[in-house]
């Protein structure tokens, strides 16, 4: 099938990829000049394991072009929309302006039969909007949403073997002739058993939401728990092993530490509340709220620890952060938990330098009043604390004997609670992590 991918960003650039890889024709279309001239040579834009080399394989094979054109979506049956839905400016809406800008490109291009997929996260009710401006342009095309869960990091894995297909439709049934289109678009996975659910519009874009808003609930649950097991002296680790072996609870997303950031869970369940309120159910929704209270605290306790652990004050401390990007395997600073911190530590006196194998270049644009180091051991080399905010392999494999050669005091804070405390304790390191003794 010839399919158009609208936004070519962590979403649509490894959306674009896979679809060719699963056999059709592909054209990413997006404003970005330089990310289409990255893409066309085979450069991802972005850190994301396993993404260059599917362009390169895709690329050759020539069933994958990228370009600025809107043009280029004529002739495609399948137009994705993958454009981005940051937070609005000064609010916690989303800001719809790129999804809006991408079905004004599209119209004009579009043919009878063809259908257009949102993937992009969007507050509920947007889907049926837009399926109105369609219907209004008397275009014969349908709308459908089409929500991606892909993880970054994981994000190739994640759209070529996805966990579950959701497609929304206007009527919400299966009979539908988009719905049959879709199937020949996702014909590989399904065909290897991945569910596949139909629903209509605003259930699929409540997917979403609904999904992330779960995430984000169960990590700040994890971390409420963590501020308990600190007042009482318990061990949050081993209290999620134990809760997370009950299998309607399971172990994933307990992982207590400085909590949740990136483009996605923040925005995402503040937006929700924004909507909900629009939609006069707000009540629904206040316990994200706290989610989103806890979540932020954790970055207020984390800069009170590393003060404590510094003797009662950061004035001129030399502080290393080990990792800025929000999570391992990803270059993505967007609202990193751990960029936040280190920003506020040098704020209140100390003098940080941030550490990251593949983020700095993103965290210097955001964070220029930082001190980059592109080389662990340099970073490490006369600190007088080191603070893990990131669970890069390369931290959590760190040695602790070495390190501790390296530093002026040997004093740690293990803010994702992935090291071995008895290890680094022995090695003769002050260790901290959170919600453990
Ligand atoms: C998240 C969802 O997991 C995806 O399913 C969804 O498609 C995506 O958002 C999206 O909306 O596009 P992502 O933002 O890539 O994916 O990252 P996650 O793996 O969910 O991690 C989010 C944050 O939670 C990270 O900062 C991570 O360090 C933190 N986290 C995760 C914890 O603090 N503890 C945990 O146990 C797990």
């Amino acid at each position: 099938m010839r399919i158009t991918v609208i936004g070519c960003g962590y979403l649509g650039a490894v959306h674009a990829a896979c679809m060719a890889k699963l056999g059709h024709e592909v054209v990413g279309i997006d404003v970005d000049e330089r990310k289409i001239a990255d893409l066309s040579a085979a450069r991802a834009p972005f850190f994301e394991p396993g993404l260059g080399v599917l362009l390169e394989e895709v690329l050759e094979t020539g069933r994958l072009s990228f370009t600025t054109d809107a043009s280029a979506a004529r002739g495609s049956s399948v137009h994705f929309i993958c454009v981005g839905t940051p937070q609005k400016k000064g609010e916690n809406a989303a800001d719809l302006t790129y999804v809006d800008a991408a079905i004004t490109s599209l119209i004009p291009h579009i043919a009878p039969g063809d259908i257009i997929v949102g993937k992009s996260t969007v507050p509920v009710g947007t889907a049926s909007r837009l399926a109105g401006t369609i219907e209004e342009a008397q275009l014969e095309a349908h709308l459908l949403w089409n929500p991606e869960f892909l993880r970054e990091g994981h994000a190739v894995s994640d759209t070529l073997h996805p966990d579950r297909l959701v497609y929304g439709v206007a009527d919400g049934s299966e009979e539908h002739e988009a719905v049959q289109l879709l199937d020949l678009v996702y014909a590989g996975p399904i065909e290897s058993g991945t569910p596949r659910l139909v629903t209509d519009l605003p259930t699929a874009e409540l997917v979403k939401t609904a999904a992330n808003s779960f995430l984000a609930t169960k990590i700040s649950f994890i971390n409420a728990m963590a501020e308990l097991c600190d007042a009482a002296g318990a061990d949050v680790t081993l209290l999620a092993d134990a809760i997370g072996l009950d299998d309607r609870i399971g172990r994933k997303f307990l992982n207590a530490g400085i909590g949740f950031g990136g483009g996605c869970l923040p925005k995402d369940i503040r937006a929700f509340m924004a909507r909900a309120g629009e939609l006069g159910a707000d009540q629904a929704l206040t316990f994200l709220r706290e989610v989103d209270a806890i979540n932020m605290r954790r970055r207020t306790r984390v800069v009170e620890l590393t003060r404590e652990l510094c003797g009662g004050s950061l004035m001129g401390q030399r502080i290393t952060v080990l990792g800025a990007a929000f999570k391992p395997n990803s270059d993505d600073v967007r609202d990193s938990p751990s960029l936040s911190i280190a920003a506020q530590l040098q704020l209140q006196g100390a003098v940080v330098t941030v550490t990251d194998p593949e983020a700095l270049e993103n965290a210097a644009r955001r964070f220029p009043e930082l001190h980059y180091e592109k080389f662990t051991e340099e970073a490490l080399r006369r600190a007088d604390a080191v603070l893990l905010l990131t669970e890069w392999r390369e931290y959590v494999e760190i040695d602790p004997f070495d390190a501790a050669r390296l530093v002026s005091s040997a004093k740690l804070l293990d803010g994702r609670n992935v090291l071995d405390a008895a290890k680094w304790r022995a090695a003769g390191w002050t260790y901290r992590g959170l919600g453990r003794p």
